[in-house]
């Protein structure tokens, strides 16, 4: 596996593999790098011959008040799980070479990246939209993946390259779990071991209110259940527990069309995410 950070040697690099044929996947990724990073190389590698994995921790995404300096950074032990998944090509570039002095441009989003999570972290997806946009650019693969674990992230990332007309297949890949349920996160490793217990009500609070959801049960009234059922478990704040159109992520009242149940709360100092789909069975 190469590990390239200039970007004159990312283009020769990533050329020589176009010139092999076979199409480009690319993986971005902040690394501290998990099962659920491993599904999205091993999916990349069933949609292009050669799989290139990004690792940088963008700073522009993070508030001001957020974990940019904590947040695990391991590129050895990264390096070798990509190496033995069959990445060819890791790409970490250093800030300055992301952003060089005199940099100007963000891509601003409005309408998927306004609500959620947009509405507690301001500025967080120009952020994401920007350095995206960027690797996109600098990469020029056919297909890139990203986790539904982001699920608005994702969203807004398929807006963006539509919106944009960036010739990416943007695809997003199912969540990966521990086996009591709680998403994968590079970010779990901030949970005290008290903490990683508690966590489990966040899974369970939203596959019980999703259920619900399709049992019939008045939609205001099962998420104020699962808003309960979190704070019973600690979380606190609880920034949002919606249920939202699958595309658009406008909130709904009723369930007539393929939604999103997301939900984001606080545990201590780790902020939780995650989702699951609630689609209807006449959609
Ligand atoms: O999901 C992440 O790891 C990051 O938000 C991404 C997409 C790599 C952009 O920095």
């Amino acid at each position: 596996m190469q590990l390239i950070r200039e970007i004159d040697a990312l283009r020769d690099a990533v050329a020589t593999l176009r010139q092999e044929g076979g199409g480009v996947a690319l993986v971005p990724t902040m690394g501290a790098l998990h099962a659920g990073h491993m599904a999205l190389v091993a999916e990349a590698k069933r949609h292009a011959a050669h799989v290139v994995v990004s690792i940088f921790v963008n700073p522009t995404q993070f508030g001001p008040n957020e974990d940019l300096a904590a947040y695990p950074r391991r590129e050895a032990s990264d390096s070798r799980m990509l190496e033995e998944a069959g990445c060819e090509l890791l790409w970490t570039p250093a800030v300055e070479v992301m952003y060089p002095e005199g940099y100007a441009t963000t891509v601003s989003m409005a309408g998927v990246s306004e609500g959620l999570c947009g509405a507690s972290r301001p500025g967080h997806f120009d952020g994401v939209a920007t350095v995206v946009a960027k690797l996109f650019n600098q990469v020029r693969p056919d297909v890139a993946l990203f986790g539904e674990k982001d699920y608005q992230q994702l969203a807004v990332i398929r807006r963006m390259t539509r919106d944009l007309d960036l010739p990416v297949e943007v695809i997003g890949v199912p969540t990966q779990r521990d086996a009591d349920g709680l998403a994968l996160s590079s970010r779990n490793i901030y949970l005290s071991d008290e903490e990683r217990v508690a966590a489990r009500a966040l899974p369970r609070a939203l596959g019980e209110a999703a259920r619900a959801i399709l049992e019939g049960v008045d939609i205001d009234e099962a998420l104020a259940t699962a808003r309960g059922k979190l704070a019973a478990a600690g979380f606190d704040p609880i920034d949002y527990v919606q249920l939202c159109d699958a595309e658009t992520l406008q909130p709904l009242s009723s369930l007539s069309r393929p939604s999103r149940l997301l939900a984001a709360a606080r545990l201590g100092r780790t902020r939780l995410i995650d989702n699951l789909p609630v689609v209807p069975a006449h959609s």
